[in-house]
Formats: structure tokens, C-alpha cells, sequence
């Protein structure tokens, strides 16, 4: 993420209306859905779109080729490359700390009866760049409940899978981060409505590169946030540590709000570069909590942005 990497493409467009609308009734058939596997034929999409973005979605060929997944190489097109390798059933999540019901859960039993819904979200990363991606996925909030949080659990920690047989970017000498991969939320952040679980996106099953089978998805965050391949999800009562935190904690804050008054210490946030944007206008402006600050601003009410970015 130290890199900052052009996107190879050449000429390119939104995904065109057309072949976004017939994707859009493939998702709706019952049968496209139970055929991915974790996403139940019943699941719900029509309450859904209440926090989505109308940005038009970004080109699948660019969601899935132009990814930051360093377990897997640091360079945008190593995840495509390499994530195929990745075992991701069976799969299972580790909920423990401050809980009342601590315990390893099998994948569909975490996220499989609950209801599965599609939310277009705006991926800013801190690199100056972003994507508008098609999820499928839970709100985090239930999953915890389920878990009942203890009277003093402040914050929630997540940790990806380490597996350097899989990911070649956890061996060998070029590793820039420690492993496993590591974030957190502060609890009421995690409970937050947008706050979600994500196991597919484009209407199936979450391709590797994109953090298979399951990973977190902040939309006001920073897109290094939202964690991939998710193995444990700890609550604990003190602030857990953050990769990007660790690797460099003058640059990268615990908070990591979207936030176009705040810049990087190297380069400004003011604006971002839209991937697969039109050639015309490939900058739009950097909103503040990236389009959701009506519903998330009052978390930080009183806070000071700067020093906690
Ligand atoms: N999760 C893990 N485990 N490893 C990573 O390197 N990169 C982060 C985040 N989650 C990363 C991760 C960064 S920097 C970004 S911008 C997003 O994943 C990218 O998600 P995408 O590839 O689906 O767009």
C-alpha cells in the first residue's frame, strides 16, 4: 500500500447498464442464488438498498483483477494471479474473548440463515483510488449479537487466515507486513448498520482475490479496513493492534475515516481516482466519511479527526 500503482488499464467503462441489468435478474432467480452455496434462496434484497450508493458499479473485470491482498504479492494483479491457489471450504470462524457464547463456527452456520443482502458500496482506498463494488452480505451486528458481547467489550478484533502454503506473500524475504493480518473496530462501530460480513459480491460467491469466503466491509472506512479471509473475531475491552497501524503508525491511523480535510502525510485525500472511470473525468471529490457521514458522524461526535485518524 507504500507503492502507489497505476491502474494498467487502457480505454475502459462502467459496467455497461445493459450487463449489469441482466445480472441484476440472474441474482433475483432463486436458483442463482442456492447454486453459491452459502447465500440461502430466501434471501432478501428489497430493504437493502437503503444505505447503497446509485454510483454505478464498477466493471467485475476490474473488481477482481485490481486488488490489494498482500498475503498474496503486493502488486495489484498478484491476488488474481495467485488467490486461486486458496482453500476456502471447509471454513471456520473463531468468535471468542468477551462473549458470552464463545466458539468455532462453521462459515453457514455464521452467515448461512441469516439473510443475505445486496449492498453497493463505494471501496475509497487510502491510495487516492476507488471502486463502487456490488456486495453480498450480513450485517456484522447480527452476527455478534448471536455471540452476546460481554457488559465491558469495547472493541472488536479480526484476524485473516495464515496459511503460507496458500499465500506465497506470507513467505519468503520480500514480506512487508506481519502476519496474520490484523484490524479492529471500536464495538458500536462494528454494530453499525453498514457494517458487514461479505461473502459474494457481483451476485456470486466472493472470488478469492476479493478475500474469500468471508470479509469485512466498512464503507465510511478506508479500504484497508475491511479485512479478508477472516479466521477470528475476538472482543476484547482494550484497542486491538491494526496491520497498517503497526507497519507504519505515523501514516496509518486506528480510525482510518474517509476523510478529504485529513491528507496522508504524503500525498492529499481530497480527491480520488475512479477505477474504470471515464477517461474525461477520471477524479470525483472525496466525501467526508465517504457519502455516510448523516449516519455515522455522531460515532465520533467530539473527537478529534486529526488526532484520531
Ligand atoms: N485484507 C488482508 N487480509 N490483506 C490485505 O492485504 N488489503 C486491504 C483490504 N483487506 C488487505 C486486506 C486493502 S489495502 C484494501 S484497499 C482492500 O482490502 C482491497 O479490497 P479489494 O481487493 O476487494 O478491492
Amino acid at each position: 500500500m507504500h507503492v502507489r500503482e497505476k491502474p494498467k488499464f487502457g480505454e475502459s467503462e462502467i459496467t455497461p447498464k445493459s450487463a449489469w441489468l441482466d445480472r441484476r435478474s440472474l441474482m433475483r432467480g432463486a436458483a442463482g442464488l442456492a447454486a453459491v452455496g452459502l447465500l440461502p434462496a430466501t434471501a432478501r434484497r428489497a430493504s437493502a438498498a437503503r444505505y447503497s450508493t446509485d454510483a454505478p458499479p464498477t466493471a467485475y473485470e476490474y473488481v477482481t483483477t485490481y486488488n490489494n491482498f498482500y498475503e498474496f504479492g503486493t502488486g495489484k494483479s498478484d491476488p488474481a494471479k495467485h488467490a486461486g491457489q486458496l482453500t476456502t471450504s471447509p471454513w471456520s470462524v473463531v468468535i471468542d474473548g468477551m462473549v458470552a457464547r464463545p466458539g468455532t463456527y462453521a462459515l453457514e452456520d455464521l452467515v448461512g440463515p441469516r439473510t443475505v443482502e445486496e449492498r453497493i458500496y463505494r471501496l475509497r482506498c487510502v491510495e487516492g483510488w476507488s471502486m463502487v463494488i456490488p456486495w453480498l452480505g450480513v450485517p456484522l451486528a447480527g452476527v455478534l449479537k448471536r455471540a452476546e458481547p460481554a457488559p465491558g467489550a469495547k472493541y472488536v478484533a479480526f484476524e485473516t487466515l495464515v496459511r503460507p502454503a496458500e499465500m506465497p506473500g506470507q513467505s519468503g524475504i520480500f514480506q512487508v507486513l506481519d502476519w496474520p493480518y490484523v484490524e479492529g473496530l471500536r464495538l458500536d462501530e462494528a454494530m453499525h448498520p453498514l457494517t458487514i460480513l461479505a461473502t459474494g459480491l457481483y451476485g456470486e460467491p466472493l472470488p478469492n482475490q476479493n478475500g474469500a469466503p468471508v470479509r469485512l466491509v466498512v464503507p465510511w472506512k478506508y479500504g484497508y479496513k475491511s479485512i479478508k479471509s477472516i479466521v477470528r473475531i475476538t472482543l476484547t475491552e482494550k484497542q486491538p493492534p491494526t496491520t497498517w497501524n503497526i507497519q507504519n503508525p505515523r501514516e496509518y491511523g486506528f480510525y482510518s475515516n474517509v476523510n478529504p480535510e485529513v491528507d496522508h502525510p504524503r500525498w492529499s485525500q481530497a480527491t480520488e481516482r475512479v477505477i474504470g472511470g471515464s477517461l474525461l473525468s477520471p477524479q470525483r471529490d472525496t466525501e467526508m466519511f465517504n457519502g455516510y457521514a448523516g449516519e455515522v458522524a455522531g460515532l465520533y461526535a467530539g473527537m478529534d479527526l486529526r488526532k484520531f485518524h
